[in-house]
C-alpha cells in the first residue's frame, strides 16, 4: 500500500475510511472480543488522554518531553535544515512545538491527526507562534492511506515525527509493516524521529495504566460511552470496569474492559451476550528494548542513527534514516 498516492491540499480534510459501527460489530463478534484503540480519541477521549499525560504514574509523556527538551539542539542538527516535517498523531502539539522551535528553517509542517478539535486548535496556535512556517494539517486516520498535501517550498528531505510511543499499539509484525509505509512517506534521504516506550519493571508499567485517579478507567470506558452516543448502543457503564496487565512474555500492556455481570448489549439490530468476568481487549501497548526496536526498524528499511533517553532509561527517542 502506498500511502502517498494523490495530492490535494484542503485546509483540513476530514476523516475518511474509518467506520466505527462496523469495527465495533466486528470486534465484539471476534474471539477474544476487541475494540480498536483508535476510537479512544473523540473529543472527550482526547481530553481524557491529555489528563492522563499529567498524572504522576504516567511517566511516558513527561519523560519524552524532558528528553526532547534536553537534547533539542542535537536532535535538530540530525534532522537538518529546510525539512518537510510530517507529524503523525501529534495531538495537542506540545512535543512538536519543542522540536520545531529547535529546527533550523523548517520548510513545512504537516500534522496528521484523527482528532479534529485538537488539530484545529494546535494548527491555530502553531500559525501564531511560527508565522513564517507553512502548516498543512490533515485530519485523518493515518492507518488508512492518505493524501500528503504539497508544500509551496520544496524541502530538502521529509522527516516523519511519530511521538508518544503510539508505535506501541502495533504488534511487532504490524509495526514493521507500518514503518514500511512511513518509509514510503519519507522517500529518499528521509528520516524518522520516533518516541518509544522502553521495557521496565512491571510495577512501574502497571501503575501507569491503572493509575490511582482513575482517569485511564474513564478513558477506557469512554469507548463504550462513545458507542452509546454515536451508535445508540446500550452499554450500562456501571456494569463494566477497567483493568490493565503487563504481559511480560509478549512485552506489552494489555488493557481490558471487564463485564461485572452476565449481560446483554444491543447495537442497532445486533445483540451481544457477555458472561460475568468476560473481557473486551481495547489496547495493546508494546514496550521495546533499544536493540529490539532498532532491529524492528531495520526490518522496515531504516538505519539506526541515535537514541536519546532519560537517566532511568524509561523512554527512548530514536532517529533513523533510510
Ligand atoms: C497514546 C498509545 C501511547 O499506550 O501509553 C495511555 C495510550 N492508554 N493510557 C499508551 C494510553 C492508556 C498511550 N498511547
Amino acid at each position: 500500500m502506498n500511502a502517498n498516492t494523490l495530492t490535494a491540499a484542503r485546509p483540513i480534510s476530514t476523516l475518511q475510511g474509518s467506520d466505527f459501527l462496523s469495527d465495533v460489530i466486528a470486534g465484539l463478534s471476534s474471539d477474544p472480543r476487541t475494540l480498536p484503540c483508535k476510537y479512544f480519541y473523540d473529543a472527550r477521549g482526547a481530553a481524557l488522554f491529555q489528563k492522563i499525560c499529567e498524572l504522576p504514574e504516567y511517566y511516558i509523556t513527561r519523560t519524552e518531553i524532558d528528553i526532547l527538551d534536553r537534547h533539542r539542539r542535537e536532535i535538530a542538527a540530525h534532522l537538518g535544515t529546510n525539512i518537510e516535517l510530517i507529524g503523525l498523531g501529534t495531538g495537542a502539539g506540545t512535543k512538536t512545538r519543542i522540536l520545531i522551535e529547535a529546527l533550523e528553517k523548517p520548510a513545512v509542517y504537516i500534522p496528521v491527526d484523527i482528532s479534529e478539535k485538537q488539530l484545529r486548535q494546535s494548527t491555530a496556535l502553531f500559525r501564531e507562534i511560527f508565522p513564517d512556517l507553512e502548516i498543512l494539517p490533515v485530519c485523518t486516520d493515518y492507518l488508512q492511506p492518505f493524501v500528503v498535501p504539497s508544500p509551496r517550498r520544496k524541502a530538502a528531505r521529509n522527516i516523519v515525527y511519530f511521538p508518544g510511543s503510539t508505535i506501541g499499539n502495533f504488534a511487532p509484525e504490524d509495526a514493521v509493516e507500518f514503518l514500511r509505509r512511513i518509509a514510503n512517506l519519507c522517500g529518499r534521504e528521509g528520516g524518522l524521529l520516533i518516541g518509544v516506550d522502553l521495557r521496565k519493571d512491571r510495577h512501574i508499567l502497571e501503575a501507569a495504566y491503572n493509575e490511582s485517579a482513575g482517569v485511564t478507567a474513564k478513558f477506557n470506558l469512554n469507548l463504550l460511552a462513545r458507542a452509546n452516543r454515536e451508535l445508540g448502543a446500550n452499554f450500562d457503564l456501571q456494569q463494566w470496569h477497567h483493568h490493565a496487565i503487563y504481559n511480560s512474555r509478549e512485552g506489552r500492556i494489555e488493557m481490558y474492559l471487564i463485564s461485572e455481570t452476565r449481560q446483554r448489549v444491543h447495537i442497532e439490530d445486533r445483540q451481544f451476550d457477555f458472561r460475568a468476568g468476560e473481557k473486551i481487549l481495547t489496547e495493546y501497548s508494546y514496550k521495546h528494548t533499544p536493540e529490539g526496536f532498532a532491529a524492528l526498524a531495520r526490518n522496515a528499511g531504516f538505519e539506526f542513527q541515535k537514541m536519546w533517553s532519560d537517566k532511568a532509561c524509561l523512554f527512548g527517542v530514536f532517529y533513523f534514516t533510510l
